[in-house]
């Protein structure tokens, strides 16, 4: 039977979002501010932190595939779904469920460069960081550990495991 050891509570990440929420509504207060959620994993967290944003912002989503059934990324990474709405000169947060390597995120700001923003940051439920690949500059996270395949809100193990309520790492 797999393991599921607790990393955050359900209490732990409401009260995260609403702080990364606060900051995120004072930097952006003058600002034009579009979140570009990362599918599937992200949809948790940013619907929880979307709804605590107190300025004026709209939504929006890609999907990225890297990873397959495995646990460990394939190191190519591949567009499926495109932006939809207009970027240009407006500020884009970048919402992602967890960042490993990096290498999703390196590909997925230079996409959105290419639309002309006026800034992009990346905000991140969990910065997951003893396999960095890239030098990215994370601009919020919740959570930082260093190692473990973490599941719940809205991260996944061969799609399993999204709908739990707090984060767990898993042990097969
Ligand atoms: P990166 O490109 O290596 O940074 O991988 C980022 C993507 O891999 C994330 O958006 C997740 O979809 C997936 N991923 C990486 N680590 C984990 C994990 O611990 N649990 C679940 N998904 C993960
Ligand atoms: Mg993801």
């Amino acid at each position: 039977m797999p393991e599921l050891i607790p990393v955050l509570s359900k209490e732990e990440i409401e009260t995260a979002v609403a702080n990364l929420a606060k900051k995120i509504s004072a930097d952006y207060k003058n600002g034009e501010l579009v979140l570009v959620g990362v599918l599937k994993g992200a949809f948790v967290f940013l619907a929880d932190l979307f709804r605590h944003l107190t300025i004026e912002v709209k939504v929006d989503f890609v999907r990225l595939a890297s990873y397959g059934m495995d646990r460990s990324s394939s190191g190519e990474v591949r567009l499926t779904k495109e932006l939809e709405i207009d970027i240009q000169n407006k500020d884009v947060l970048i919402v992602e469920d967890i960042i490993d390597t990096g290498l999703s995120l390196t590909f997925l700001v230079d996409y959105l460069n290419s639309f002309k923003p006026r800034t992009v940051r990346i905000c991140t439920m969990i910065d997951k960081r003893q396999r960095r690949e890239t030098d990215i500059r994370i601009d919020y996270s919740a959570h930082v550990v260093d190692r473990g395949f973490l599941v719940g809100y809205g991260l996944d193990y061969a799609e399993n495991y999204r709908n739990l309520p707090a984060v767990y790492d898993l042990k097969l």
